[in-house]
């Protein structure tokens, strides 16, 4: 028994796209490209030819990285990407449900309202420091629940699920619904991937990016990985040629060892920097609360939130606010020492413009 009876039968009959064949050191008249290279640009590989399928040595240096096998592991572009081609594989539009916590990252419900599958939304409480409350997600499953995501650390809140439960969850959910956990924060946590598990648990699928931690939000490339025959047919429903040449060599140099010790540098003074404002934060009077945090940003509870970003945004520091159920909540994502620096001043001003 596996997850890939859960993928839609449609989905489950679909042949990957034949492209035509790339050698290197031969003259390639089967593609319909042109002849000639641009001169715009300094890539290795020659912009007037397509791009590999599936880019394979930067499969194998993510497989690598993620710690997976390379049959286990999809190059996408962003985590974005396969969060979408998750639900679109395994979601039947107005029969299937996907079930998130609330509040968690809004793209799972967009891309599931794209596909037409329903939502159920499980929520995390503050008073219980949005813990995810495992019982409740299981509780809230019915048959149709194709797939739960959990993102962990959790974007807004910052919050890791515990490991002992997320094994209850795989385990108690068996074949009946994909585990989908995004670990788009997790270099910042003081927890390990779960991608361990992925040997363990045929129902667990893992998305990681290259956005944060890596610091290439702009490249656009991420990954899932999960069981080979559900990562074959993810590859089947992802556009050919997903990756263009220019990004494919610059997250191939970002993976060398010299960017990537400097990548870890960078995200020791995120860490460090985020307990930082957070003990800051807690010393203004209008702060009500600063939830702990495993990401690059921290979540904190405040009397007057619109103020508070009129405030910064005067100052010309960019806040975010959600509105909704954490409508006294802001998150403020972890700068460089200069700009935290400069986000303190402002909140200097207001607390004297409180006093005043
Ligand atoms: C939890 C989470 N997952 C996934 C993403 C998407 O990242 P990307 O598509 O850049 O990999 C984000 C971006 O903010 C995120 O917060």
């Amino acid at each position: 028994m596996s997850i890939v009876k859960l993928v839609r039968p449609e989905i489950r009959a679909l042949h990957a796209y034949e492209a035509a064949e790339q050698v290197d050191d031969t003259i390639r008249l089967n593609a319909n490209e042109s002849p000639r290279g641009s001169l715009v640009g300094d890539f290795r590989r020659p912009l007037n030819r397509y791009p590999e399928v599936r880019p394979r040595k930067l499969q194998r240096a993510l497989a690598e990285r993620f710690g997976c096998a390379f049959d286990q592991l999809l190059v996408t572009r962003g985590s974005s990407e396969a969060i979408d081609l998750i639900i679109r594989c395994f979601c039947r539009a107005g029969v299937d449900s996907v079930l998130v916590t609330s509040p968690s990252f809004s793209m799972y419900r967009h891309y599931a309202a794209v596909q037409g599958a329903e939502l159920v939304e499980v929520r995390s409480l503050p008073e219980q420091d949005f813990a995810i409350d495992i019982d409740a997600v299981l509780a809230a499953c019915v048959d149709t629940t194709r797939l739960i995501f959990i993102c962990s650390p959790n974007n807004p809140t910052g919050t890791t699920l515990a490991l002992s439960d997320l094994e209850r969850l795989l385990q108690a959910r068996g074949d009946a619904s994909a585990i989908v956990v995004d670990e788009a924060y997790v270099e910042f946590g003081r927890h390990e991937s779960v991608t361990a598990l992925l040997n363990r648990y045929d129902n667990l699928l893992v998305l990681r990016t290259l956005s944060k931690a890596l610091g290439f939000a702009g490249a656009r490339c991420g990954a899932v990985a999960g069981p080979a025959a559900v990562i074959r047919m993810l590859g089947a429903v992802q556009a050919p040629y997903a990756l263009a040449t220019p990004v494919v060599e610059c997250v191939e140099d970002a993976l060398q060892d010299e960017q990537l010790e400097l990548a870890r540098d960078a995200v020791a003074e995120i860490v460090a920097e985020r307990e930082r404002l957070a003990a800051a934060f807690a010393t203004y009077p209008f702060v009500r609360k600063v939830w702990p945090s495993d990401a690059n940003f921290l979540l904190i509870r405040v009397d007057d939130a619109r103020r508070m970003m009129a405030h910064c945004q005067t100052n010309n520091v960019l806040l975010r606010h959600f509105g909704a159920d954490l409508d006294d909540c802001i998150r403020i994502s972890v700068g460089t020492p200069g700009e935290n620096n400069r986000l303190l001043q402002a909140l200097d001003t207001m607390a004297d413009g409180e006093h005043g």
